[in-house]
């Protein structure tokens, strides 16, 4: 595909999203608050997991103005289990800005919006297009991949100036009309027929007859992409101190990695029983019998955290509120505190 032939996908495309675009929560309305909430939580979640946190997330907290007033607890726990906290910490903090600056409504231009806490280029050109149907194209792995596989495009598109020539590509074939329409329905096809695991759907797709990569069978060799840096992985003991009717968490430092939220004791590298009878000692806790139960694995963007745990028993009621511990009723734990999913393998034992 010359670059000039791209214009020719503007219309097949708006066919087939007109037919078999997706029906999502966020596409039943021009509200811009509730847009810019689906892109923030569709930055790094799938739109399935999506769909249940953008419902109770809106009950919670209505407009911009609700977001920008509600307690930090309140927020993180609406997101627990997004992942990714940062996102909605920034989406406050932005909200704050706009109840500020902009007399909560959220700035109808691309710019200003680039500047807000939370919103990069592509959720920028996301939130222009769909609420205020600014021609700005979206432009990300779907995109490109689509994109590449079109061209048969083999330049890596981890490089930034490849990206800025697409961005530019398609900021000029956007239609001026129906920008949002047009960059959802590119979202739609790479995630739905254009798609990154196992083989596209080829024979479904409305850019069939115009792509390279099918014309030559070649679609699985698009996107080219420079192998990423493997994520560091961290070893992590984690205890499971409770006494059957309580069990101890204690909140994270309020920056980094899951600010704020809370967690069962954990402490850095793997401990054999004896050091972790030692590490105990360091607790206002006197524990009963210490037993080894399943590791865990938790995958965050540039880490991983390999888990092995201890269950520790203490005697009922006891355990000393220090040390930052907090015992809380393993029936409460799931509605009182935030906690990250990196625990979700534990949840039997926390009563999450
Ligand atoms: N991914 C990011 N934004 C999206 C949207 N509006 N629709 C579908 N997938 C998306
Ligand atoms: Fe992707 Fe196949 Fe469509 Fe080409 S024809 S854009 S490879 S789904």
């Amino acid at each position: 595909m010359k670059p000039t032939d791209y214009d020719k996908i503007v219309n097949p495309l708006l066919t087939w999203y007109a037919s078999s675009g997706r029906d999502l929560p966020w596409r039943k309305t021009k509200d811009p608050y509730r847009i810019w909430l689906s892109e923030i939580m569709l930055q790094q979640t799938r739109v399935e997991a999506v769909k249940g946190y953008y419902d109770r997330f809106l009950t919670a907290l209505p407009t911009v103005s609700d977001l920008a007033a509600a307690g930090e607890e309140n927020i993180l726990k609406l997101w627990e289990g997004l992942g990714y906290y940062s996102r909605v910490r920034y989406m406050q903090q932005a909200a704050i800005l706009v109840t500020e600056e902009y007399e909560g409504a959220l700035p109808a231009d691309y710019a200003a919006l680039l500047k807000l806490p939370g919103i990069g280029p592509y959720t920028a050109a996301a939130i222009a297009s769909i609420a205020f149907s600014i021609p700005k194209a979206v432009v990300d792995g779907n995109v490109l991949r689509v994109i590449t596989r079109l061209g048969e495009d083999g330049t890596d598109i981890a490089d930034a100036r490849f990206r800025r020539d697409m961005a530019d590509m398609l900021d000029a074939i956007i239609p001026g009309d129906v920008p949002g329409t047009f960059n959802q329905a590119i979202m739609d096809l790479g995630a739905m027929v254009c798609t990154p695991n196992g083989i596209p759907k080829c024979e479904i797709c409305p850019l069939a007859r115009l792509c390279k990569a099918h014309a030559s069978g070649t679609e699985l060799s698009y996107p080219v992409k420079s192998s990423l840096k493997p994520r560091k992985i961290e070893k992590i003991t984690v205890f499971i101190i409770h006494d059957g009717e309580r069990v101890a968490i204690r909140k994270r430092p309020n920056h980094g990695l899951l600010a704020g939220m809370y967690e069962p004791v954990q402490t850095p590298g793997h401990l054999n029983e004896k050091a972790a009878v030692i590490f105990l000692e360091s607790l206002p806790v006197d524990p009963l019998h210490v037993e080894r139960i399943e590791n865990a694995k938790h995958i965050f963007t540039h880490k991983e955290w390999h888990m092995i745990a201890y269950e520790v028993k203490i005697a009922a009621g006891s355990g000393d509120a220090a040390a930052g511990l907090i015992f809380t009723p393993l029936k409460e734990t799931v509605s009182a505190y935030p906690i990250p999913s990196a625990y979700a393998s534990y949840r039997r034992y926390l009563g999450i």
